[in-house]
């Protein structure tokens, strides 16, 4: 085997700054802290099972076999892209295979040349990675901040397109989605929301933030992904006709793929269903959310994540090694994943946690760890 030896010198960078990544099979014998599971609905049997009857009772590929463009469109996607453009109270929805994707799909081929986008500096690496693919011109904006943006919308040349996440990723914080369109509206400027985070969460059937907020006629795309709280896997981005046709036509990481199979688009189905019949499943999400904030007041968020910051990469491998030794999954989100010096414990709670589980995270903690709550 021949590997280039920029790639050794590379991965010798990364080992001396404790920041190698490798990969870790999850013990199921520890408590879930770390998974994007909030709903448990990656592990409930019902969904598994509903998934499973549908899947054998329609006599269905295995593959999609071919792109959506050429042999892998069929009626089950498009009764479930209209299905899902109805739930989010939208024109029309476009799934693709991951939030990854869509926002690749989204933001390399809506804004054009001369085009600007602004993006909250804390946005997910997708969202960076779609913009790097784009034409148009890049600018961060500080996290949250509505005058900095003020200040960003002020330079933006043609049309200009705000990048934000409804929850952060790696903080659980929430962008002010009503003022930030209302600036949007102020310099003619669109809206795009990433809603990772909050889809199957927030709203009464798990519509997401921008719907509970009402504001789906002010924002001009929203990306909703399936991997997080709907515990399947997949994504769509919502938005109008135009917007759609327009993706199947510009959007080359929508054009040049491989369609999702059947399966993913049953398990989307059913998952969407499921959550829909289970709204007591958020309800217990956010009592141990506000359990929690109680608890621990110096790290609360109003979303299911929350972040310890611990800085160095070496110290917080450390006490996240320490924590999992307990019995408690909590990893440890290192530089440069998070920006050097906020490296930090991302903890996320489920709608299965429980109170007592809680407490012993918080109670591990304090002994372990009193400096944290000076
Ligand atoms: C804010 C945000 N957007 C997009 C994604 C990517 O979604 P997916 O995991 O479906 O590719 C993530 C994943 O962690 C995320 O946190």
């Amino acid at each position: 085997m021949k590997d280039s030896p920029k790639l050794k010198s590379l991965l010798e960078k990364r080992r001396q700054t404790d920041a190698l990544r490798t990969l870790k099979i999850t013990s199921p014998d520890l408590i879930d802290f770390s998974s994007n599971d909030y709903l448990g609905l990656a592990r409930n049997s019902s969904l598994k099972s509903e998934i499973l009857k549908v899947s054998q009772s329609r006599s269905l590929t295995t593959g999609s076999t071919g792109s959506r463009l050429i042999t892998g469109n069929n009626s089950l996607i498009e009764e479930t892209e209209n299905y899902l453009a109805q739930f989010f109270s939208q024109e029309a929805s476009t799934v693709l295979s991951s939030g990854y994707m869509a926002n690749l799909a989204f933001f390399s081929s809506v804004p054009q040349k001369g085009d600007t986008i602004i993006y909250d500096e804390l946005s997910h690496a997708c969202i960076k990675d779609g913009c790097r693919l784009s034409l148009a011109n890049r600018y961060s904006f500080k996290h949250n901040d509505l005058q900095d943006l003020e200040l960003k919308l002020q330079k933006g040349d043609g049309n200009i397109f705000i990048a934000v996440e409804s929850i952060y990723s790696m903080d659980g914080d929430m962008a002010p989605l009503a003022s930030i369109c209302d600036l949007a509206d102020k310099y003619q400027a669109f809206v795009i929301v990433d809603e990772a985070h909050s889809t199957g969460v927030w709203g009464s059937n798990g519509q997401g933030l921008v719907h509970t907020l009402n504001l789906q006629n002010r924002v001009s795309a929203v990306i909703y992904t399936f991997g997080k709280a709907l515990g399947i896997h997949g994504a769509c981005i919502t938005g109008s006709k135009d917007l759609k046709s327009f993706l199947i036509n510009f959007a080359r990481p929508f054009i040049y793929t491989t369609a999702p199979s059947d399966h993913e688009i049953i398990s989307i189905q059913k998952a969407f269903e499921l959550r829909a019949q289970n709204q007591t499943l958020a309800d217990s999400l956010f009592e141990i959310i506000n359990y929690w904030n109680k608890k621990l007041p110096k790290f609360s968020t109003p979303s299911a994540i929350k972040a310890i910051t611990i800085g160095g990469n070496t110290e917080t491998k450390t006490i996240a090694d320490n924590l999992q030794n307990q019995g408690l999954d909590i990893r440890p989100i290192l530089s440069p994943t998070v920006k050097a010096g906020t490296e930090r414990l991302r903890i996320c709670l489920h709608s299965f946690n429980t109170k007592k589980e809680i407490d012993f995270i918080c109670d591990t903690l304090k002994t372990d760890y009193p400096v944290l709550f000076n």
